[in-house]
């Protein structure tokens, strides 16, 4: 893999606009996985691209678990399937319906799942910039995680993330010691196709809020200088940006 070398660091105008393609397409992917293999060169640059996340104190607590093995995946699919189950529970009426209508897993159907996780010893008790909030090592992962998910995008691969596990049978079941927090537990594959909007927004679930609406200036709360900002009147004027000026490949 030719990673980009130090003098190597500008950005094209054609990069620019590939890397919010990417962003904007990106979905979280249930039922469009396709059995295919994936080639280790492509699996590959997509976990250099992780582990190309930042991290707090440059501690990279991450561990890539790669889960080819169907018995394994079974045991996962099973407790998903008890959580799924415990979960519905929790909504009511019309919401319940729709949330087991839902697809909320690609487990058995994607060629791999992966597991990344969080090693909160990797560097020693005192990391720099962990000092005060020890979440900052889980969130380095998440930032790892991240990464994986666009660079299976730009890889054409689609990405499912699976959190409705229980965390103690998902850590008996890959053998994780104690200290290692299973922090995402992805399912990646080729797909038939990627829909243009999150699932859970064409189900009706929940709408794409107003980016608008969660800005604030200098004070939580405080919008008062919303409606005369230049900045919130770009942000309208760019409303339709992710849908329309990005188009599909596939
Ligand atoms: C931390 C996290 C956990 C998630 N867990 C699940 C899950 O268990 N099952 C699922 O179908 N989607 C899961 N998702 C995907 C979200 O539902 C999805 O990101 C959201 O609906 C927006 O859709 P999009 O990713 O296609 O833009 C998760 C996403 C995140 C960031």
């Amino acid at each position: 893999m030719n990673l980009p070398q130090q003098h190597d660091n500008q950005i094209s105008e054609s990069d620019r606009r590939s890397f919010y393609k990417v962003i904007f397409s990106r979905r979280d992917v249930r039922g469009q996985f396709l059995p295919d293999p994936i080639p280790d060169d492509v699996l590959s640059r997509i976990l250099y691209a992780a582990h190309y996340a930042p991290s707090v104190g440059f501690m990279q607590p991450w561990d890539f678990i790669i889960i080819k093995s169907k018995t394994v995946r079974e045991q996962i699919h099973n407790d998903f399937k008890r959580a799924h189950n415990e979960a519905a529970e929790m909504f009511s009426g019309e919401h319940q319906d729709i949330y087991r209508s839902l697809k909320l897993e690609g487990i058995l159907e994607s060629p791999l799942n992966i597991c990344i996780t969080c090693d909160t010893k990797r560097t020693g008790p005192v990391v720099i910039g962990r000092t005060h909030i020890k979440e900052m090592d889980t969130y380095s992962s998440v930032c790892a995680i991240q990464n994986f998910w666009l660079a299976a995008r730009a890889e054409g691969l689609g990405v499912g993330w699976v959190s409705i596990l229980h965390e103690n049978k998902l850590k008996a079941i890959l053998n994780l010691p104690d200290h290692i927090a299973p922090v995402g537990y992805l399912c990646i594959g080729k797909v038939k196709h990627f829909y243009q909007k999150p699932e859970l927004e064409s189900a009706g679930w929940l709408p794409r809020m107003p980016i608008e609406n969660l800005i604030y200036f200098d004070q939580w709360g405080d919008n008062s200088q919303t409606h005369n900002s230049s900045l919130v009147s770009q942000i309208k004027k760019d409303l339709t940006f992710p849908e329309h000026s990005v188009q599909e490949k596939e």
